[in-house]
């Protein structure tokens, strides 16, 4: 009989305390700290607040949690998993020292370097004057902005022009609009496919689970202001010989330099990959949880049990864990409230047609919703996602925007062109 916590609010957290749900190991119940409408609304999931860090710990050790698995980076790089593990309770995610591959931009960056894992061009500036003269040595170039730090997905602003560049430096730098803003990598914007690697480790022995894609800009055809995510898709299909180059130049380095350095640890960690049009892949960041909104499209293509997946990884026994896929695809749609991601309120909306959006291998994951008397409520920001498993990927995305067409709430926002053509990457 086991318990389990998951800790998080959003639609990856969800999916999540799904996937953990229909284990047969957890025989009585997950908790969601502090979880959100749909983990209320689901038999044998229980809303917990989330107080603190600390009484994440003091939760999990007085109601006898087995497996806790952390969703956002914020609490992985506070050391939430030091702490669990310090008093012996089982945690699934890495150490604040592993963290900060996806805490500090820079980190990652000299990480990559040290074990000749290629990037993008990339310069690492902490004064807006320098940061302007290079930008002005190459007026051509298109780049990315990075914050080095945690910015809620808001930290990377692409800048196609000089002038973009200029902002990007002064809103990072001199307004310090994401944390303390010390430095800023300025990155090369390369032309290419992305694609979102996650792969399952536990310190030694290493699964990578099936590509996704996700769709970080808010309009259709990729326009619009950067977003959590507006939908995505697994698998992406890549040849046997590009995965075997990803997996030889970014994935096996990793993991072995992760083991050189002492960064080790049970968890996920996810690759940002471009391959460009030459097909040469890069490492763009690395994240050290589960991606949102991918996971929402991955998990229900696992047939087996992620309770005994996690646990194997936090066991070190992963190289005996079995994992079973679903032939066929995932396709997911995030809706998101009116004025996001830019201004958005957080007033409770009714949301009809939730239940009618069910159907089999269609899910309905929550993320900004609230549950009040037999009613799900839209707040602000993403607040759902619907992700539907097809054949194909083409059936799995006419069976989401199906579910989706009867799910509405005021203001309610979606794109319409997720999974409209699957990028083909260079072999
Ligand atoms: N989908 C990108 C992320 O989870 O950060």
């Amino acid at each position: 009989m086991s318990t389990a916590l998951v800790i998080g609010a959003g639609g990856r957290e969800h999916a999540i305390a799904w996937a953990l749900v229909k284990s047969p190991h957890v025989l009585r119940r997950v908790y969601c700290m502090p979880g959100n409408g749909g983990t209320a609304s689901s038999p044998r999931m229980e809303n917990i607040p989330l107080t603190s860090l600390e009484g994440c710990v003091e939760f999990a050790a007085a109601h006898g949690v087995d497996l806790t698995v952390v969703g956002p980076e914020t609490y992985l790089a506070q050391g939430i998993v030091d702490r669990f593990q310090s008093t012996g309770l089982m945690i699934f995610g890495p150490p604040r020292a592993t963290a900060r591959l996806e805490s500090s931009k820079a980190f990652a960056l000299e990480f990559a370097h040290r074990h000749s894992i290629p990037t993008p061009s990339t310069h690492l500036i902490s004064d807006y004057t320098t940061g302007i003269d290079y930008l002005m040595e190459q007026p051509e170039k298109r780049w990315f902005i990075k914050a080095d730090e945690l910015c809620g997905g808001k930290g990377a602003i692409f800048a196609p022009t000089l002038v973009m560049g200029k902002e990007a430096l002064h809103l990072l730098l001199q307004q310090r609009a994401c944390g303390l803003g010390k430095q800023v990598l300025i990155q090369e914007a390369i032309d290419g496919e992305e694609v979102s690697i996650m792969v399952i480790t536990d310190g030694q022995h290493y699964r990578i689970l099936p590509l996704a894609r996700d769709y970080k800009r808010l309009k259709n055809g990729d326009r619009g202001p950067n977003t959590g995510g507006m939908g995505g898709y697994a698998p992406v299909s890549l040849s046997p010989q590009m995965r075997e180059r990803i997996e030889r130049r970014i994935i096996a380095p990793t993991i072995q330099g992760m083991a050189v350095e002492g960064l080790s640890g049970a968890g996920i960690i996810y690759f940002g990959i471009i391959i460009d049009r030459v097909g040469d892949p890069y490492l763009l960041e690395y994240n050290v949880r589960f991606g949102d909104p991918e996971t929402q499209a991955l998990l229900p293509l696992l047939k087996s049990d992620l309770y005994a997946l996690l646990t194997a990884a936090c066991e070190g026994t992963l190289d005996q864990a079995s994992v079973e896929w679903y032939p066929g695809a995932c396709a997911c749609v995030v809706a998101s409230s009116a004025g996001y991601p830019v201004n958005y309120g957080n007033e409770n909306l009714l949301i009809s047609g939730v239940n009618v959006a069910k159907d089999d291998g269609t899910f309905i994951f929550h993320a900004a919703t609230s549950y009040i008397d037999g009613r799900w409520y839209a707040r602000g920001g993403r607040i759902l996602a619907v992700a539907a498993r097809g054949e194909s990927l083409e059936q799995a995305r006419e069976r989401a925007y199906e579910s989706m067409a009867r799910i509405s709430f005021a203001g309610m926002h979606y794109r319409r062109d997720i999974v409209a053509r699957e990028e083909t990457c260079v072999a």
